[in-house]
Order: C-alpha cells, then sequence, then structure tokens
C-alpha cells in the first residue's frame, strides 16, 4: 500500500514534469487564464467536452503561458463579439473573455493574429453509388450520361450557386436556410442528417465542416474540395483580440509563431479539404460595350459615333488620336471604365459650349484654335442634354475604336435588332 501511494506520487511528479512544460512565454500581468469565448456546440473548432481543434491549440497557448484556460461559451452567431469578448461582467468588472478563434483574418471586429488556417467551400457526396464527382459540372454529366438527376442540397447564398445554375442545375437544388438563433439548422446537419439518409445526394457547404462530418458519418463520403471556385474563395482565420489589447495580440501571435508545427499537427488531424491546386482567379472579362458583326454596328456605337463626329472631334480629333489641345481617346480608353469616362465627361472640365448652336458653334471653334494649349480645358458635358443622355454610346463607340475593333470610317449599321 505504501509503495503504491509513493509510486502513484512519483508518477505524478513525472508527468508534472511532463506537462508543465516551463512555458517559453510570460503570461500578461493579471492574466491567470487564457480566458477564450468560445461556442459550446461547434465542431470542428470548438466543443464544451473540448473536442474541437480550437480547444486544442487554446490548451497549448495555455501551456506555454502556465495558466489554465478558461472558456466563456456563447453560439458563434450573430451579436457573438458583442456578448462575448466586449462585454463587461458586471459582477467584476471584467471582460467576459480575452480571446475569441477560427476569426477571419485581417480587419473587421478583433485585432487579429496572423492566420493559422486557411479553407474553400467542399461538396460531399455518398461514395459507391456508381458515378464520380470532381468538379460541379460532372453533376450535370452524370445527369446527361447516366440519366440520375444527383439532389443538391445547398445552403442559400453559397458560394458554389452561381456555377451551379451556369451548369443548368436549378432544378436540381434543394435550399436550406440559416436562421440566426436556431440550433437545429446547422451546417454539420446537412451531412449528417440529409445526406446520410439519402435526402439529398451531394451537399455543398464549408470546407473544415464537410470534411469533420463527412469522417464522422456511419455511411462512406467522398470530399471533393471546390479549387476550382478559384484562390478567390480561400478564407483564412487567425486569433481575434480586442482593437486594444494589442500587446495580448503580439503575445500570441509570438506563441503561435513558436508552435506553429505542433498547430498544423493539431489541424491535421481535422482533415480539412486539401487546397492543393487550387485554380487561379479567372480574370474576369470585361464585357465588349459594342456589337460589331461583319463590320456593321449597332444602334449604340453608331449614335456614338454620330455624336463623336458632331461635337468631340473638334478638339480629339476626327479620328479621335487626338490634338495639340486635347489627348488621343484610343489610348485613354484602353484601360478606363464606363464609370470612369462617365465622370471625366461630366465632372470635372470647366468651360459649357453650346454646340447645336451654328454660331456659338463658330465661335468655339475659334477659341479653341486660338487658346494656349498648356492652359485648355475640356468642357463640361453636364447640362448638355444631348451628351449626357448618349454617354454610353460615346464610350462604346471609343471603347470599339480603342480595342481595333472599328476604323475611323462612319461605320455602317446592322439591321435592327
Ligand atoms: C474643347 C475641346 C474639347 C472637346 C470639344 C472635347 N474634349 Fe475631351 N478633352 C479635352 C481636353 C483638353 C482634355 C484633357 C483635359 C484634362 O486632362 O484636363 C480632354 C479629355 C477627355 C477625356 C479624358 C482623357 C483621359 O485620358 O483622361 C475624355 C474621355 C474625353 N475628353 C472625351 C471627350 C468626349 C467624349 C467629347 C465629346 C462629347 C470630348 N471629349 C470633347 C478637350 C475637349
Amino acid at each position: 500500500m505504501v509503495a503504491r501511494v509513493v509510486s502513484l506520487f512519483l508518477l505524478g511528479l513525472i508527468a508534472n514534469i511532463g506537462l508543465v512544460h516551463a512555458g517559453d512565454f510570460k503570461a500578461l500581468k493579471g492574466q491567470t487564464a487564457v480566458r477564450v469565448c468560445a461556442d459550446a456546440h461547434n465542431l470542428p473548432y470548438s466543443n464544451d467536452k473540448l473536442e474541437g481543434f480550437d480547444n486544442k491549440i487554446a490548451e497549448l497557448i495555455a501551456e506555454e503561458l502556465g495558466i489554465p484556460v478558461e472558456y466563456y461559451w456563447f453560439p458563434q452567431r450573430i451579436g457573438f463579439s458583442r456578448n462575448t469578448i466586449k462585454k463587461v461582467d458586471p459582477k467584476t468588472g471584467r471582460f467576459l473573455c480575452d480571446v475569441a478563434m477560427s476569426i477571419p483574418a485581417g480587419p473587421g471586429r478583433y485585432l487579429t493574429t496572423k492566420p493559422y488556417f486557411s479553407s474553400i467551400d467542399a461538396m460531399v457526396y455518398r461514395s459507391g453509388e456508381g458515378f464520380e464527382l470532381n468538379r460541379i459540372s460532372d453533376i450535370a454529366k452524370v445527369k446527361e450520361e447516366q440519366g440520375k438527376e444527383l439532389k443538391i442540397g445547398l445552403f442559400d447564398r453559397a458560394t458554389a450557386t452561381e456555377e451551379l445554375l451556369a451548369n443548368g442545375l436549378t432544378d436540381q437544388i434543394e435550399y436550406y436556410q440559416f436562421m440566426a438563433g436556431d440550433a437545429r439548422v446547422y451546417p454539420g446537419r446537412i451531412v449528417e442528417d440529409e445526406l446520410a439518409q439519402g435526402k439529398v445526394d451531394v451537399a455543398f457547404l464549408w470546407g473544415p465542416i464537410a470534411s469533420y462530418y463527412a469522417n464522422h458519418s456511419d455511411v462512406p463520403m467522398t470530399v471533393v474540395p471546390l479549387n476550382e471556385l478559384s484562390e478567390k474563395y480561400i478564407f483564412s482565420f487567425a486569433l481575434g483580440v480586442r482593437k486594444q489589447d494589442k500587446a495580448w495580440r503580439d503575445l500570441l501571435d509570438n506563441i503561435m509563431e513558436a508552435r506553429k508545427d505542433d498547430i498544423a499537427a493539431i489541424i491535421a488531424e481535422y482533415k480539412l479539404p486539401s487546397l492543393a491546386n487550387v485554380e487561379p482567379a479567372k480574370e474576369k472579362v470585361r464585357k465588349a460595350p459594342y456589337t460589331i458583326v461583319d463590320g456593321k454596328v449597332d444602334n449604340k456605337t453608331y449614335v456614338g459615333w454620330r455624336l463623336f463626329n458632331s461635337t468631340c472631334f473638334v478638339c480629339h480629333g476626327s479620328n479621335a488620336t487626338g490634338t495639340d489641345v486635347a489627348p488621343n481617346l484610343l489610348i485613354s480608353l484602353k484601360d478606363m471604365s464606363s464609370r470612369a469616362f462617365r465622370q471625366k465627361i461630366l465632372g470635372r472640365y470647366f468651360a459649357t459650349v453650346n454646340l447645336d448652336d451654328p454660331d456659338r458653334r463658330m465661335a468655339f471653334l475659334e477659341e479653341v484654335a486660338e487658346i494656349d494649349a498648356a492652359e485648355f480645358k475640356m468642357p463640361t458635358w453636364d447640362d448638355e442634354p444631348n451628351i449626357r443622355a448618349h454617354i454610353g454610346d460615346l464610350y462604346a463607340y471609343l471603347k470599339a475604336r480603342s480595342d481595333g475593333a472599328l476604323g475611323e470610317a462612319r461605320p455602317e449599321r446592322l439591321e435592327e435588332q
């Protein structure tokens, strides 16, 4: 009996040596615990059984500081920061908790550390049902080739929505709604419940949640990261503190840096969808503002040509390539959005000319010819209804010229449209 007590005592000592990793870091003055604001039911991030990766990372931080972890639980939904990290406990006069985890990195409600994980949306389906999905468009292929209309479970406003619609899959979508405060609709349920039981065949959701629930399901599932959505849809997460707590944030950053391999190992256990082969962001192709078929132009472009040659040519030259007094618009328009064009035309210039009046027009032309090029400014067309109403047309014409889609000669009109 005595021997047993002794050995337990010894064991305890040994265990302690291992546990109290005499932290390389010192807690801040007055700090007796790492006080985490967290959701008690939000796997894979956190829960009150401490099964989430944020629970484990909090433990690791506390270990470095040689103090315990304390939780203040609150659902991570609308009002989270207001009701946790930014709320003072009237009894103690202190904030309820001091660090929130898995917060979007970058500017926002919190002062954040460097990110410690990133992810993207994913698509999940039951494995072994005779089809394979690698991209969203494969859902349409399964329909074409096997006649199977897979039912798609989607949260409203999911990033995949646009791509699904572009693939003609509208009729196959079943929308789920997020309702603030309704614990019955949590994203994991779509996998756990709807997908496992066959109510839907493919579900779209945020990567970490997709993997977690797919890996914990009794039904075998395949998780496909939507890397086709491009790097624009990768989001990174950090620890967040109050804006004024810079020293605390810096301390957390230093701990996270010192233990980054351990943190990566913790996160790896949760098998987040792989971000290897994420496709580069597609360059957004701006739709041309003009239509030209066999050298013939649409009405807009035609009206633009007419206006340019009754008004703008005076200064910008009949080929729009500029004169002594005004710049080459074919160059200007290369990178000018229609909005910027509009602002230039309506905004910043001082003179006003009524070009419908032949006398004024002559006077104006003379004036232009005499003015010193250095001081000369473009008139503002703000109160010129004829121009104002047709800025879009002028833009279409000049853009077509600038793009090299149209020459200087009078264009022919397309049969009307
Ligand atoms: C009285 C001479 C004059 C007329 C007429 C004129 N412009 Fe200009 N425009 C100028 C001058 C001068 C500038 C350069 C002004 C400056 O940068 O301050 C300019 C600049 C511009 C710019 C901006 C170019 C750039 O690179 O930022 C656009 C676009 C433009 N004009 C379009 C038009 C259009 C369209 C018309 C016909 C509705 C027109 N202009 C008529 C003199 C004129």
